[in-house]
């Protein structure tokens, strides 16, 4: 076995062990506490626990004041309804799973928001209206590739897998088209990804990833630094 594809299995690996370490067990609905308030959880929701990417990308967005503001996989929902209370007018908060549709609507109800956020369900950018734009798009991505063959079985695992970074790719490649003028494209990743395929697949859509930020923790018992990039234009 060559040693990429050695590297491969191993984050593969890791991957199926968060699912199952981070995953719910198909239980009742729930609450979680994060960045000081509290939050509805439906099963099946990734839950953005202290030490999640969520807790710090969350509060080292630059968020557009008065601006609208795209979130593409929301989960619970704690980012996009954090930019609605911290100056954005209006909020589109979008997942492909319903389970998360549904939890970012609680929050979004939870605190007071639901005017201005907006929750649908939409596979990287298929469900919106072809003429939205926004001053600023944001993905929290899913950071381990699965093979192409992988068959989603739970939602949860959509939170930690993404098949041959097929999504990822799509975001990169089309994230420019939904931006206003001025507007700003935004990406995290992190350390237990792929980070050469990031790179590779940020020049396969003629972009640039600009590091904005980043931050070092321990997440079910791994090391893991958080990455915040800025995707820029190559003809810019
Ligand atoms: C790492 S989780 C982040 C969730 C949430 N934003 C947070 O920070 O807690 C990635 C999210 O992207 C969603 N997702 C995965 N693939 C997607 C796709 N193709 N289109 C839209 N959302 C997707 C997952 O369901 C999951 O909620």
């Amino acid at each position: 076995m060559d040693r990429k594809t050695e590297a491969f299995d191993e984050r593969y690996r890791l991957g199926r062990q968060l699912v199952d370490q981070l995953g719910d067990a198909g239980g009742e609905p729930s609450t979680f506490e994060l960045l000081g308030k509290e939050w509805d959880l439906l099963a099946g929701t990734y839950e953005p626990r202290q030490g999640t990417g969520t807790e710090w990308y969350t509060g080292a967005i630059p968020y557009p004041p008065a601006g609208r503001f795209l979130e593409i996989g929301c989960g619970a929902g704690v980012t996009a309804v954090w930019a609605a209370l911290h100056g954005c007018d209006h909020v589109t908060a979008t997942d492909i799973t319903d389970t998360a549709v549904g939890t970012a609507t609680l929050n979004a109800e939870r605190h007071g928001v639901e005017d201005r956020v907006r929750v649908l369900r939409s596979d990287v950018f298929d469900g919106l209206d072809a003429d939205e734009r926004f001053d600023m798009v944001f993905w929290n991505c899913s950071v381990f590739e699965a093979p192409r063959e992988f068959e989603f079985t739970r939602d949860f695992e959509w939170a930690i897998f993404d098949r041959g970074y097929q999504a990822l790719g799509r975001y990169l490649a089309q994230v420019h088209d939904r931006l206003l003028p001025g507007g700003r494209a935004l990406v995290t990743f992190n350390t237990l990804g792929d980070t050469d395929r990031i790179a590779q697949l940020a020049a396969e859509a003629d972009t640039s990833l600009t590091l904005l930020g980043s931050a070092d923790r321990r997440l079910a018992g791994v090391e893991v630094t958080y990455k915040l990039f800025e995707i820029l234009r190559d003809d810019r």
